[in-house]
């Protein structure tokens, strides 16, 4: 197996891709950590909605379902897993809109989006496509925009240190470098975002999930 796209698969590699729902179901406490993200996010009927690295549209539906009246976005770099979402939304009854695109580019005009939302995303990414993708965050995001993040964090103890090796073997050493040093937080600040804060912490199978938000200023 070797990495030749320009981004890390959902599970890792390609041939994993369809087993991604089951594991991260059973093993990150999902429904709990991505309602969660959800009630922070405050959505409001109207508001515009990106659910960025959207994978299988678990989280783009479940905003979907709870918020009809906003417009929600799902995009992801990976044409395969988003065919996975097209299908299961179709399984749930709901139309979704999707793009494909890489997030260091976004398909969208500045100060368009109410709240960017994204879970399980940024530990995919190596420094510089961080940096990227959180600057087309801030650009897209409306003044008083919100983004609210659930990814992997600082393990709280060794207990949820150890199991973190395994999503670092699959996903690699350098993206998640930064997640598993707490550094999220810094990438929000330096493009720019104010009022930026860790909310909550979920310990899981595999490691310590955290949640952050922060606003694009007025
Ligand atoms: C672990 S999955 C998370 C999926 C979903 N958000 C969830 O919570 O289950 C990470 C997703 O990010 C996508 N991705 C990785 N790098 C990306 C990039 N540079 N631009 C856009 N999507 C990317 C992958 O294709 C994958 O679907």
């Amino acid at each position: 197996m070797s990495r030749r796209d320009p981004y890390v698969p959902a599970a890792g590699f390609h041939a994993f891709s369809r087993w991604y729902d089951p594991i991260v179901r059973l093993t990150t406490r999902e429904s709990a950590f991505k309602r969660r993200l959800l009630q922070q996010a405050g959505i409001e009927n109207g508001h515009r909605v990106l659910d960025l690295g959207c994978g299988t549209a678990t989280l783009t539906l479940l905003i979907k379902q709870m918020h009809p009246q906003a417009e929600v976005i799902g995009l992801d770099a990976d044409p395969t897993i988003l065919r996975l979402a097209q299908a299961k939304a179709a399984r749930a009854g709901l139309a979704l809109a999707l793009d494909c695109s890489l997030a260091s580019a976004l398909p969208y005009p500045a100060d368009s989006f109410d709240r960017v939302l994204s879970s399980l995303f940024f530990h995919h990414l190596a420094p510089e496509a961080k940096r990227q993708a959180v600057r087309e965050i801030f650009r897209v995001l409306r003044p008083r925009g919100e983004l609210h993040v659930a990814d992997w964090g600082r393990p709280q103890n060794v207990f949820m240190r150890l199991p973190f090796f395994l999503v670092q073997l699959l996903d690699g050493f350098t993206p998640t470098a930064d997640n598993l040093a707490g550094r999220l937080p810094e990438f929000f600040r330096d493009a720019g975002c104010a009022d930026v804060r860790e909310t909550s912490r979920f310990a899981t199978l595999f490691g310590t999930l955290a949640l952050y938000r922060a606003t694009k200023p007025a």
